[in-house]
């Protein structure tokens, strides 16, 4: 078995993402190995690779980026999905393995598409987190956009006992764009009510951070919640999860998966990463 494997990264910030041959990691105690078999793609990889992140320890180059991930326990070859908390491990999804602490990979059922899969972990939680921050006592809900995260909060809204309605006044809204979007969305939310941004860089409407007509913003930054991840799984494999996938492309076209994603992009990203 070959001790290298293949990854895509950069050895510099700002630098576009290249193919990399880098040392196959290793399992130490309380770690899994996982074979990947897909990595996601998403916004905020752009924002790591750019160097606009911030990590818990000085940034270790290559930097290899990437949240989520589908693929297989190389010790068992059980199916699994991870979250790789790039901010505190720096072991990014980008890569045919990554090794990374039990709690961070979660079983998938068997025959689970792994494409589908990995675009589960960082928006799954996000709009787990986003519907949490709601509080009680909200009814209707207004969310701004049609993206993974935009889409899963729609998906989770109902069991929750929310309704989401396109029209009218509501008791709450979900920010996913920024921008004037966050600034209509904010307007249909009932005086009192309750606004939660996910893109907090755009939040403006009266002032950075200031509430307005009694709704004071809350803005949500993904944390990793084992138990969440595997509400996300479970609410999958039942159907009520659907990622929608766009783009499915090999790892090796990673700096051109990252270029489509500066065009905008309808679906997630997906990079598909072959055997050793
Ligand atoms: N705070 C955090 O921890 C956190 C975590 C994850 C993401 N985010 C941020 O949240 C924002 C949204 O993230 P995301 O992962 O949801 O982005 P995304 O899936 O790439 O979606 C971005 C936009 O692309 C369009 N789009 C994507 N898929 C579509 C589809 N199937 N059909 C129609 N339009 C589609 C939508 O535009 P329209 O809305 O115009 O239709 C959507 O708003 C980003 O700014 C990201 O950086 C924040």
């Amino acid at each position: 078995m070959s001790t290298l494997m293949h990854a895509a990264g950069v050895e510099a910030f700002g630098d576009p993402l290249r193919e990399l041959e880098l040392p196959r990691p290793v399992a130490k105690d309380g770690e899994v190995l996982v074979r990947v078999r897909a990595a996601a793609v998403n916004p905020a990889d752009a924002g790591m690779v750019a160097g606009r992140y911030r990590w818990a320890e000085p940034v270790r180059f290559p930097l290899v980026p990437g949240y989520d991930v589908a693929g297989e326990d190389a010790a068992t070859g059980a199916p699994v999905v991870a979250f790789t908390l790039h901010k505190a491990t720096q072991r990014g999804g980008y890569a045919q393995f990554v090794a990374l602490p039990a709690d961070l990979v979660v079983p998938l059922p068997d025959g689970a598409d792994p494409v589908a899969a990995a675009a589960l972990p960082l928006a799954g939680l996000t709009a787990w987190q986003a519907l949490d921050a709601l509080g009680d006592g909200v009814r209707t809900l207004h969310v701004n956009g049609r993206g993974a995260v935009g889409a899963f909060a729609k998906a989770l809204a109902p069991g929750r006992g929310l309704e989401v309605v396109d029209d009218g006044p509501v008791d709450a809204a979900v920010d996913v764009v920024g921008g004037e979007r966050a600034r209509q969305a904010f307007a249909r939310v009932r005086d009192g009510g309750r606004y939660v941004t996910v893109v907090p860089e755009f939040w403006v409407p009266g002032g950075p951070f200031a509430a307005e007509r009694g709704i004071g913003p809350r803005v949500v930054s993904a944390r990793y919640d084992r138990t969440q991840l595997l509400g996300v799984v479970e609410r999958f494999a039942a159907g009520t999860l659907r990622p929608a996938i766009g783009d499915v492309l090999p790892l090796a076209e990673a700096a051109e998966a990252h270029r489509r994603l500066s065009r905008g992009v309808r679906g997630k990203l997906v990079l598909e990463v072959g055997s050793a």
